[in-house]
């Protein structure tokens, strides 16, 4: 994670632009006074900066929440804070050169909203989830130029390394993405997608609910894929795969092909690794053989404007509210010039999404974003309007 390890932090005067870099606003922990976020944009995108005091050291570096697609913008805004402030560093994993020739060239990266608000439909649609070093990802993308690969990852070195790759074999026909798969899955258009890639999932033995596995990713696989689409497990973990088999086998009409140690066209790292240790590998293949209905989700994100006083949201500060299909937390609370804002967890159980919710002047609106329209989502986001008003 890009940080710099500063001597003292310094505020400035706010809004203030610096290197094209706009700061806004400071948010400061209500509860402790060793956090704050520097509400920042640069190049279209909002993001937090996060200030961390823990007595020892003082870090200014990225919120995971709201960090921006490109690790660059990370780069140029810590910068351009420490320029604008004058603040002595100590020391610094943030290069002070320029883009990374191949990331200034990948266009590959998307954010979650760009497939919310224009889903890529002109060709056959395959996803993979989870897809580490990308060697699977990026031979299926050169042997297909005419099917558009979407790969979806949390772990930001994997992500960083496939881009580079893309930019390196000029692949027209990736878009990649840092986002939860699961919550991923609720948004793509149903009967698109001809493959879902799964393959060396995470066995997640002692945190079952993490599992990419599921009976609602498997039905929400049903629903995107199109008729003789595959959803395509494949792992060396024999609990895994019991596992899967159980949920796949659930449904009341499904139809599976399972293989044992069956080559395929490209062996992954995790796979050459397994396949040395002479570990037995599974294949779980689904058929979609059902036209699904059209995705259709209602309802939105706005606020009833808010009475309720500063006090009485201040003390929503570690309370959680559970209602029938999931729950909203209060994780923390901020107070800024004008006002609160709360970062909250809400939507269900075992997929919750991370937010922070600005209340100022009666008015309550998410940043900088809105959350994933999805059913969940939207029905915690009438819950969390409730607890607002009392
Ligand atoms: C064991 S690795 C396998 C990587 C690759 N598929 C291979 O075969 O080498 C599992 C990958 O899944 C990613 N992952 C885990 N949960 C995920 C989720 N919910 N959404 C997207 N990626 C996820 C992890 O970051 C990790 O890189």
């Amino acid at each position: 994670m890009p940080h710099l390890h500063i001597e003292k932090f310094e505020t400035i005067e706010l809004p203030t632009t610096v290197d094209d870099v706009t700061f806004h606003f400071i948010a400061n922990n209500a509860a402790r006074e060793d956090e704050k976020l520097i509400a920042t944009s640069y190049e279209g995108e909002d993001f937090f900066l996060l200030l961390k005091d823990d007595g020892k050291r003082v870090l200014l570096k990225t919120d995971k929440l709201t960090r921006p697609a490109s690790i660059y913008n990370v780069h140029k805004a810590l910068l351009a804070y420490a320029k604008a402030a004058g603040l002595k560093v100590v020391a610094s994993n943030v290069p002070e050169g320029g883009k990374n020739v191949h990331l200034k060239e990948a266009n590959a990266l998307k954010k979650i909203e760009y497939f919310a608000h224009e889903f890529p439909t002109d060709k056959e649609v395959h996803i993979e989830v989870g897809f580490g070093s990308g060697r699977h990802l990026l031979h299926q993308a050169a042997n297909n130029p005419d099917i558009l690969f979407i790969g979806i990852e949390i772990h930001r070195p994997s992500i960083e390394q496939v881009l580079k790759q893309v930019v390196i074999q000029k692949l027209d026909n990736v878009l990649v993405l840092d986002y939860d798969a699961r919550l991923f899955l609720e948004l793509v258009p149903s009967n698109l997608v001809g493959k879902i890639y799964v393959h060396f999932p995470v066995p997640w033995d002692k945190k079952p609910h993490r599992r990419v596995i599921s009976t609602t990713f498997i039905k929400e696989s049903r629903r995107v894929l199109k008729v003789g689409g595959t959803l395509e497990l494949r792992t060396d973990s024999e609990k895994y795969y019991a596992y899967s088999y159980e949920t796949f086998i659930a449904f009341p009409k499904i139809t599976l092909n399972i293989n044992k140690n069956k080559d395929i066209a490209v062996s992954s790292k995790y796979e050459d690794r397994w396949k040395k240790q002479e570990k037995n590998i599974y294949d779980v293949i689904m058929i979609n053989d059902e036209e699904s209905e059209e995705l259709k989700i209602e309802g939105d994100f706005s606020f009833d404007s808010i009475t309720s006083t500063q006090e009485y949201l201040l003390a929503l500060h570690n309370k959680t509210i559970r209602f029938e299909d999931g729950f909203i937390h209060f994780e923390r609370i901020y107070k800024t010039d004008k006002g609160v804002m709360l970062r909250v967890s809400m939507g269900s159980f075992d997929r919750p999404e991370h937010l922070y919710v600005m209340i100022e002047d009666e008015k309550a609106s998410y940043y900088p974003e809105l959350p994933l329209r999805s059913k969940a989502n939207l029905h915690a986001h009438k819950e969390l309007n409730k607890v607002f008003n009392g």
